[in-house]
Parts: structure tokens; C-alpha cells; sequence
């Protein structure tokens, strides 16, 4: 198994958060309520705003950056954090780095006093919802459709701390 490490990205890793987001879009297109149409375009400063406004979460793999997961603020709660653009590269897949990154999210959210963290996933994506239901997270019921693309609906999911 290669050396795996989980760090929070800072100003300084703000290309490496680019490239590895620009290949999540890519290869899960589906899976995101953006696209790296919209993203691809953004330039140093938007990325530099990204990555220190936000809690982005690197997994490195001998090195080599290969999945993401950020923490943002709930929507009109402060009680909660969301996790964002969880994606693992499909090589390492199925080793548990994608555990790694939401425990990151889910200390950061602990350290911040937050009472839950949320996500929404999908309709289709079974393999990301019932990766998420191995960690306890359960659906809320609530349901909308994805951002960008009114025709696939998304669940909302939630995980008490
Ligand atoms: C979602 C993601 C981060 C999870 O990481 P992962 O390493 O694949 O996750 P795991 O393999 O640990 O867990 C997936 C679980 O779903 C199961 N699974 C795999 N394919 C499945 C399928 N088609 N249907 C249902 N379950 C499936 C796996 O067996 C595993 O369950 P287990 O741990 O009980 O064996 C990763 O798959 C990914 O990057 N997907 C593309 C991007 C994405 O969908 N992001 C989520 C946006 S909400």
C-alpha cells in the first residue's frame, strides 16, 4: 500500500487543488453540481479564494495527489457543514482514502462545534450513496434537482456528530 497522507490544502497548494478538481469534473462529470466548462476558466486568484475560504482536503498517495474533499459552511445554518466535491481517483478507489478525506472533513467540522454535516448525492450514484451509508450517513428526505442540470434529481444526506 502506497504512503498515504491527508493534508489541508493552504495557499501554496492552490494548482495542485486546481488539477485535482479539473480531474474529478472530468472523469465524474455526472457526479457534481459544476463542470469543468465553468471551472476550467477560473484563474489563480479564484483558486487561491477557493482553497483559503474553504476547507479543502488533499489525499496524497506516495506523492502523487490523487482525491479531494472539501468542507463548506451549511447553507442558512451555522449548526452544519457541508461536504463538497468528495472524488477519489478511480485507481485507488475501494482503499479507504475516500474514508480518510471525510474524517478530515468530519474533524473540521467537530473543531468548529458544527452538530451535523451534510451532502447531497445524485439519483444513480449508487456507489458514492452507499459509500456514504457505510459511514452513517442517512437520507434526509429532502430532495432537489442537481444544480446546472434540472433534468437529475439529488438527495440530501446527513450525518450527526
Ligand atoms: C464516492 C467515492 C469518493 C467513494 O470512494 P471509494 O473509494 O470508491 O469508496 P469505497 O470503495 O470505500 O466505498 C464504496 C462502497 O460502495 C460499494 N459499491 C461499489 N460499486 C457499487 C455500486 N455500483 N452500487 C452500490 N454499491 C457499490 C462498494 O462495494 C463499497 O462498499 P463496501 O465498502 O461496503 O464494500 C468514489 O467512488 C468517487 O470518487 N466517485 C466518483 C465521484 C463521486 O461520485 N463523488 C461523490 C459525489 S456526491
Amino acid at each position: 500500500m502506497a504512503d498515504v497522507v491527508v493534508v489541508r490544502a493552504g495557499a501554496d497548494d492552490r494548482d495542485d487543488a486546481r488539477d485535482v478538481r479539473l480531474r474529478a469534473l472530468a472523469e465524474s462529470p455526472g457526479a457534481f453540481a459544476s463542470s469543468l466548462e465553468r471551472e476550467q476558466v477560473f484563474d489563480d486568484a479564484e483558486w487561491l479564494h477557493r482553497v483559503t475560504t474553504n476547507a479543502w482536503f488533499l489525499v496524497r498517495a506516495d506523492g502523487a495527489t490523487v482525491g479531494l474533499a472539501c468542507g463548506v459552511p451549511e447553507p442558512d445554518d451555522d449548526a452544519g457543514r457541508h461536504l463538497v466535491g468528495m472524488w477519489v481517483e478511480p485507481a485507488f478507489r475501494g482503499r479507504g482514502l475516500a474514508d480518510l478525506l471525510v474524517a478530515a472533513v468530519m474533524a473540521w467540522a467537530r473543531r468548529a462545534r458544527a452538530e451535523y454535516v451534510a451532502l447531497w448525492v445524485v439519483d444513480g450514484n449508487d456507489r458514492a450513496l452507499g459509500f456514504y451509508e457505510r459511514l452513517g450517513f442517512e437520507a434526509t428526505g429532502e430532495r432537489q434537482p442537481l444544480p446546472g442540470n434540472p433534468d437529475v434529481m439529488e438527495a440530501r444526506m446527513r450525518l450527526l456528530l
